[in-house]
């Protein structure tokens, strides 16, 4: 299903509401930062660098919107402990969380299976598949105490049809695909939903990277797309479970 990046919403569209990013210090998690904070929500800003966390709260604050809560945490290393804390924090503070926008991803390296660097590999499934699931497992207690909990899975083109030398980027987002769609099997009767968005194009360093011969100014900036989520976190999209959604270019 294809989302619309085009959106009008109404002042404190988003109020009272807790919502948690990953990887929100920059890239596309910063943009959909700025767009959740800007809706009236809590947004707690998970990232690995305190240091580049802060100035992302620097840009959010000063832009005038809601004040984020800031959650440095590696999701490369990060034990189940950490996760227990988390959630314990996430349930002390809010009693609740809204929102889960496992956005933090890594590209690893385009290449042949065959030469592929094996703890690459496991660093990629790491972040971007098996980081997603701890975290969801320890806050779907907090999300069940939401009265319309939505989590969302970062995908790719790639995550959905297969792409020769795209690696362990493309199976961690085929990954992600199947564990969305498994989890929304499973929490059917709550009041949680789980979806995936492919956000297609993106002016970030890790299309950068991946395109690097490619004319930017053509690529879409990823504050031009994120009220497309601002849309699929708040009431004024339809509840939807399971789907396979990408924003329009
Ligand atoms: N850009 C595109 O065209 C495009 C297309 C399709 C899908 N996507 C997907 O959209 C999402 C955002 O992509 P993007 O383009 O914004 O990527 P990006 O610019 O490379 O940003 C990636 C984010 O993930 C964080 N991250 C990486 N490893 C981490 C770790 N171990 N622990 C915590 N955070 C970590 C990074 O933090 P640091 O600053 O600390 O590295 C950064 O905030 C990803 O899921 C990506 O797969 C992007």
């Amino acid at each position: 299903m294809i989302v619309s990046r085009d959106h009008i919403f109404k002042e404190g569209e988003l109020k009272d509401k807790v919502i948690l990013v990953t990887g929100a210090n920059r890239g596309f998690g910063l943009a959909i930062t700025m767009g959740l904070s800007k809706a009236g929500a809590t947004v707690i800003m998970l990232g690995r660098d305190l240091g580049s966390l802060e100035h992302a709260y620097d840009a959010v604050v000063d832009a005038g919107y809601k004040e984020p809560i800031l959650y440095p945490l590696d999701l490369e290393g990060a034990t189940p402990e950490n996760y227990q804390d988390l959630q314990d924090n996430v349930l002390e503070k809010f009693d609740k969380l809204d929102g889960l926008i496992h956005n933090a991803a890594i590209l690893g390296a385009q290449m042949p299976i065959e030469q592929y660097d094996i703890k690459l590999w496991y660093s990629t499934l790491q972040i971007n598949l098996s980081a997603p699931f701890m975290l969801t497992q320890f806050l779907i207690p907090a999300l069940l105490k939401s009265d319309d909990a939505r989590i969302l899975f970062l995908s790719s083109s790639v995550g959905r049809e297969a792409r020769a030398y795209w690696g362990a980027y493309s199976v961690s987002k085929f990954g992600i695909e199947g564990f969305a769609k498994t989890l929304s099997e499973e929490l059917e009767k709550t009041k949680i939903s789980v979806n995936t968005v492919n956000p297609g194009k993106l002016r970030t360093e890790m299309r950068r990277t991946a395109y690097p011969a490619e004319d930017s100014s053509t690529v879409p900036l990823p504050e031009h797309k994120s009220s497309a989520i601002v849309y699929l976190l708040s009431s004024m999209s339809p509840k939807m479970n399971g789907e396979q959604l990408t924003i329009a270019d």
